[in-house]
C-alpha cells in the first residue's frame, strides 16, 4: 500500500472567499483533516472553512496548543501530531493540514513540516496572509519589517527606529509594552490597529483611539513613517 500525502493548506486571513482553488480541492477530498485550534475552544483555521466543507466527512484532528507566545513552540504536542497524521499517512490516508494565512509565514505549520517531512511526502499549498490582507503601502526604496510584538522592549525598540514601515504581529498581551515604545519612538500617531482582518468582526482604527490596551492575539498594529500613504 502506497503512503498518504501531507498538504499544508493555506487557508487565508479570515474570509472563505480568500482561500485558493487548489486549498479548497484538497481540502474537501482529503481523508483526514488537522488544524491548529487553542487549549479550549473552536479554531479558527477551521472555522474559515466550514463554508467549505458542508457534506464532507474527514477524520478531524484538533491540534491543540497554547496561542500563548511565551510557550511556543510546544514541542510535545507537535511530536504528538506527526505521531498520530504520520499513523494515517502510514496507512495511505491523505492528510489536509488547515492553517491560517499562509503555512510557512510565521505558520505553526513548519513546526509538523520538519518533523513529518523527514518520512513522508509534505506538499505545501501557499495562502493569503494577513500582512497582504492589510498591508502598508510602500514606495519602491522603503524597508518594511515584520516584528513580533514579543520581542525585548530595548529590541523592538531597535528595530522600529531602524524602519520605515512596519507590520507588529503577535500583539495580545504586550500591546502596554507596544504603545511605550511607539510613544517613546514618536510613532503612535502612525500606527494604525487592524484587529481580525477579513473577518465579520474586523476592526480598523487609528492605535491612538484605542480606549485600552485589550487586544487579541490575532491583532496586527501597521506603523508607517509618513502615516500611510504615498505621495505623488
Ligand atoms: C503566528 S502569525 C501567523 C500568520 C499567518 N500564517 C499568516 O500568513 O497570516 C499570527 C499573527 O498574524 C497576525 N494575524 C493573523 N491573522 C490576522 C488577521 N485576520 N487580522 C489581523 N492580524 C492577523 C496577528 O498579529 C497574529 O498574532
Amino acid at each position: 500500500m502506497s503512503e498518504g500525502t501531507a498538504y499544508g493548506l493555506g487557508v487565508g486571513p479570515g474570509d472563505p472567499e480568500l482561500v485558493t482553488l487548489k486549498a479548497l480541492r484538497l481540502m474537501q477530498r482529503c481523508e483526514v483533516l488537522a488544524y491548529p485550534a487553542p487549549e479550549t475552544g473552536p479554531s479558527l483555521a477551521r472555522g474559515i472553512v466550514a463554508p467549505h466543507l458542508e457534506g464532507c466527512t474527514p477524520v478531524e484532528y484538533a491540534i491543540r496548543m497554547p496561542m500563548e507566545a511565551a510557550r511556543f513552540p510546544a514541542a510535545a504536542v507537535y511530536d504528538r501530531a506527526a505521531s498520530e497524521l504520520g499513523a494515517h499517512l502510514a496507512a495511505g490516508r491523505d492528510v489536509a493540514v488547515l492553517c491560517q494565512g499562509d503555512p510557512f509565514f510565521y505558520g505553526s505549520f513548519m513546526y509538523l513540516f520538519t518533523r513529518l517531512a523527514t518520512r513522508f511526502t509534505v506538499e505545501v499549498v501557499p495562502g493569503v496572509a494577513a500582512l497582504t490582507a492589510s498591508a502598508p503601502i510602500l514606495e519602491m526604496a522603503q524597508a518594511a519589517s515584520v516584528i513580533p510584538a514579543t520581542l525585548p522592549e530595548a529590541d523592538l525598540t531597535a528595530r522600529l527606529a531602524a524602519t520605515d514601515a512596519a507590520a507588529i504581529i503577535k500583539i495580545g498581551r504586550h500591546m502596554p509594552k507596544l504603545r511605550r515604545v511607539l510613544d517613546a519612538l514618536g510613532l503612535t500617531s502612525s500606527a494604525r490597529y487592524i484587529e481580525r482582518a477579513t473577518l465579520p468582526e474586523q476592526a480598523i482604527r487609528p492605535l491612538a483611539e484605542l480606549a485600552d490596551d485589550a487586544a487579541p492575539y490575532f491583532a496586527t498594529v501597521l506603523v508607517h513613517r509618513r502615516g500611510g500613504a504615498v505621495e505623488g
